[in-house]
């Protein structure tokens, strides 16, 4: 990392007045006479680019992060010459230009200021590497939040802090740690109950300032690069988290197995070590879908190879493996050893694909096994060979998924943990040093990995799991939040990754449960089960050097429980899938802060314990030893309490009872939760009925669910099925609609329907306007009916 201090400073420089204006389309030039030009795109109504160049030269327009995808277009635009500003309009928003300095100002169509430049755009020479450190400071108004941020290990409303994105390995990080491993450089505002965003897309290594040094100013710079931000209005948070993760794109649906329930450690060998753990959990039935090799299933840390010692045979292996229901994913490393006859780096060698030093040596690094070089990810033709290495360990050997780790790039025994930034790097033709590839290399290699995966996976879909991330890695793969330690802290921590970094784009995201450093005792790994039952992605791993950390390491009691939570994750199973339906459909978050929920409460603007899974379950991790329950706050609206049906009103805090069996587990009223078998693994067992739980309210609800053949890219064809669910309750009868899309036919066509809540008794049932026999729907006390038919309208009334 480049501190401030070896960056010769001459002063920062301003713009001074506008002399020049033209417009290209989308398009708005403002010229200084001090020779800054200020680019202003619209990309939608409410997404605009903002970019600066000084001494009137814009540098390449390039970036890694934002998607092909992009959806653009605008109703309306129009711009107003007027005597001491520009004011460029959409449909949305009104952005205004001083004349006098190129300040500027957005307001929404009330007039109301949703954001403006305190200093605005300014910067200072960089004497040493050349180019400018570029600035940018916003007035922070009374009240402002700010969210986002990606991976950060701090409150999730950021104000009052400074943040630094530059991927580092950060074994055993804590609270407030800065920089991560990490660099998502976007933030949401909510000012006055309005949100916006911004994404500073620079690649350098970057700092925010939210009101930490001046109580009044929000500020951002990089150490090089352009000053290059996208600006989202919402009013709604929800906008402009889906704006920015449409603009840097959104994965494709992983197989469903993705979401079940992986175990992993470093390392898990020999062969019998990896055999015994799976054996076990089929003996204790505790379902699970993965288990992960560690580093040492390599021949001496050698990437691609086999130690044939501990593994004599991997496919007979992973054969068998899969027979019990298991997905082997391993570890690729970017380190490649410096080893004469080893093809990897023979290959690399004969191709000139490792990254060199500015005077022209190879660049060198030492990693596990010993001194590495490093292919440059950032080349296109490098990748295109990366992603053949493949070949082997997924079509000839069964490999599910890989997981990509130490690519921030990290290095051993230098102050500096990463690759010295004289490192020259291709940058897809925009040549540049590691200071500005540094944020993007671990992307450009799990991109790379994923091109491979997806190519000899095909017709199944990939699985790829990444520890390093820039904006934009969200379309690629999963990510874990690395290296965290067995602590009660590390929880809340974990906790707050996962709401913050599903808030920046990215919501295939899970920790490591239990803490990777050091050893949970049995309550700590219960409770973190039963929060990460909720993570998108679900895996235990450790470190390994403290003893077990299987859900029977730690004796009956907590195996029962982390069973049940286990056991929860997989019957919610087509409820989370829907989650990542919506995720890949619209960008909507899989997690959500309560401020997202609802952002005109301001109780929910400074809450970091309590989220949303999906749009119906409120989930309240307990966070310390001993605890019987909590106190949670609840957001609007009506919440049943999931383990008893108690009723809670939103609005207030309240303490609830949670003990080491349990998690403060809410769903919304009148919210139908679909659910499935237990099933040890995705796919053990075909859905003969869908179980739904519906939770009444009087008046209505919207539920969903998506399902598809869980592998495979037919879904993309229209082979999926969403069942969309309107609930109406009333005094005396309940309406439940259905309208359904896609072309997928599902296993099932009965659906088993649990009443919770119902105020009524049933007296009578009528199917698509038609009157069945209790009998016949085999009604269960009051309770549970099951419908035969894949019906559009089931009409229940009361007695
Ligand atoms: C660091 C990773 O963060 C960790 O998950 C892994 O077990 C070790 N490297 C060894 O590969």
């Amino acid at each position: 990392m480049i501190t401030n201090t070896e960056i010769v400073r001459t002063g920062n420089q301003f713009p001074n007045h506008i002399v020049d204006f033209k417009q290209e389309n989308d398009k708005f030039y403002f010229t200084t006479q001090n020779g800054v030009i200020l680019q202003l795109t619209i990309l939608r109504d409410s997404v605009v680019r903002f970019r600066y160049a000084t001494e009137h030269v814009f540098e390449p327009d390039f970036s890694y992060a934002i998607s092909e995808d992009v959806n653009l277009g605008y109703n309306e635009l129009k711009i107003q010459d007027e005597v001491p500003e520009y004011i460029v309009i959409t449909s949305k928003i009104k952005i205004h230009i001083n004349k006098t300095n190129l300040k500027v100002k957005i307001v929404d169509m009330a007039d109301l200021v949703i954001s403006e430049d305190e200093l605005g755009f300014h910067w200072e020479e960089n004497f040493d590497y050349g180019g400018n450190v570029v600035k940018m400071s916003k007035v922070c108004h009374a009240g402002e939040s700010y969210y986002g941020m990606g991976d950060k290990a701090s409150h999730t409303n950021l104000k009052g802090k400074r943040v630094n994105n530059w991927v580092t390995d950060t074994y055993a990080y804590g609270k407030d740690q800065e920089p991560l491993y990490k660099s998502i450089p976007f933030y949401i505002g909510l000012k006055e109950s309005k949100a916006y965003g911004i994404f500073f897309d620079n690649s350098f290594s970057t700092y925010f300032d939210f009101a930490g040094e001046r109580r009044n100013v929000t500020s951002y710079w990089a150490d090089g690069g352009e000053m290059n931000y996208y600006f989202f209005y919402g009013p709604k948070m929800c906008d402009v988290v889906e704006s920015y993760t449409d603009l840097t794109g959104l994965p494709e649906l992983p197989p469903l197995w993705a979401l079940g329930f992986h175990q992993s450690k470093w390392s898990y060998y020999p062969e019998q070590k990896v055999r015994d753990i799976a054996s076990n959990f089929r003996k204790l039935n505790i379902p699970c879908d993965a288990i992960y090799l560690d580093i040492d299933y390599m021949d001496g840390f050698r990437c691609f190879t086999w130690d044939k010692n501990h593994f004599p045979d991997p496919k007979k292996m992973i054969d068998d493996l899969g027979e019990d229901g298991f997905k082997v994913v391993t570890m690729i490393d970017p380190g490649i050893k410096i080893d004469r006859d080893y093809w990897v780096y023979q290959q690399a060698m004969e191709k000139g694909y490792f990254c060199r030093r500015a005077d022209g040596p190879l660049f060198k690094g030492k990693v596990w096994p010993g001194p590495c070089n490093f292919p440059d990810f950032t080349h296109p033709d490098v990748r295109e060979w990366w992603a053949d290495l493949y070949k082997e360990m997924i079509a000839d050997l069964g490999v599910s998924g890989v997981w990509n780790d130490m690519n921030e790039p990290a290095i051993m025994e230098v102050p500096s943990k990463t690759a010295n930034l004289d490192v020259r790097h291709d940058y897809d033709g925009h040549p540049c040093s590691h200071r500005k590839a540094h944020n993007v290399y671990g992307m450009q290699m799990v991109r790379a990995t994923y091109e491979g995966i997806k190519k000899y996976m095909f017709p199944r879909r990939p699985f790829v799991l990444t520890r390093a991330a820039y904006s934009g890695t969200q379309r690629y793969c999963a990510t874990w939040t690395g290296d965290n330690v067995a602590t009660w802290e590390h929880l809340w921590i974990a906790n707050v990754q996962m709401q913050r970094m599903s808030m920046s784009g990215y919501s295939f995201v899970g920790s490591d449960i239990g803490g990777f450093a050091e050893q949970p005792n049995g309550e700590l790994f219960a409770r973190w089960i039963q929060l990460a039952v909720f993570h998108p992605f679900c895996r235990v791993h450790s470190s390994g050097d403290h003893g077990d950390q299987e859900p029977w390491s730690f004796g009956d009691e907590i195996t029962d429980i982390v069973r049940e939570f286990i056991e929860l994750r997989y019957q919610l199973l087509p409820y989370l899938y829907t989650m990542f339906y919506n995720y890949i459909k619209e960008g909507f978050p899989m997690l959500q802060s309560l401020v997202f929920y609802d952002q005109d409460d301001v109780q929910t603007h400074f809450r970091t314990d309590e989220f949303i899974f999906g749009k119906q379950l409120l989930v309240c991790p307990v966070q310390e030893p001993n605890s019987l329950g909590r106190r949670m706050y609840f957001p609007k609206g009506n919440w049943y309490n999931y383990w008893t049906d108690e009723m809670v009103e939103g609005g207030v805090e309240r303490w609830v009872s949670a003990e080491l069996d349990r998690i403060p587990l809410f769903v919304r009223e009148g919210a139908m939760i679909p659910k499935y078998p237990v099933q040890q693994y995705v796919g053990e067992k075909e859905i003969e009925k869908l179980a739904i739980d519906v939770y009444f309210k009087s008046g209505t609800e919207n539920s969903e669910v998506y399902e598809d053949h869980q592998e495979g890219y037919d879904y993309k064809k229209g082979r999926y099925s969403l069942r969309r669910f309107k609930f109406t309750g009333k005094e005396n009868e309940l309406i439940i609609q259905q309208f359904k899309d896609g072309n997928y036919i599902t296993p099932y066509h009965n659906f088993v329907m649990t009443f919770h809540g119902l105020p009524f008794e049933i007296d009578s049932v009528e199917l698509d306007n038609e009157e069945v026999g209790l009998d016949e729907i085999k009604l269960n006390g009051n309770n549970t009916i099951e419908v035969s038919k894949d019906f559009t309208e089931l009409h229940i009334f009361g007695k």
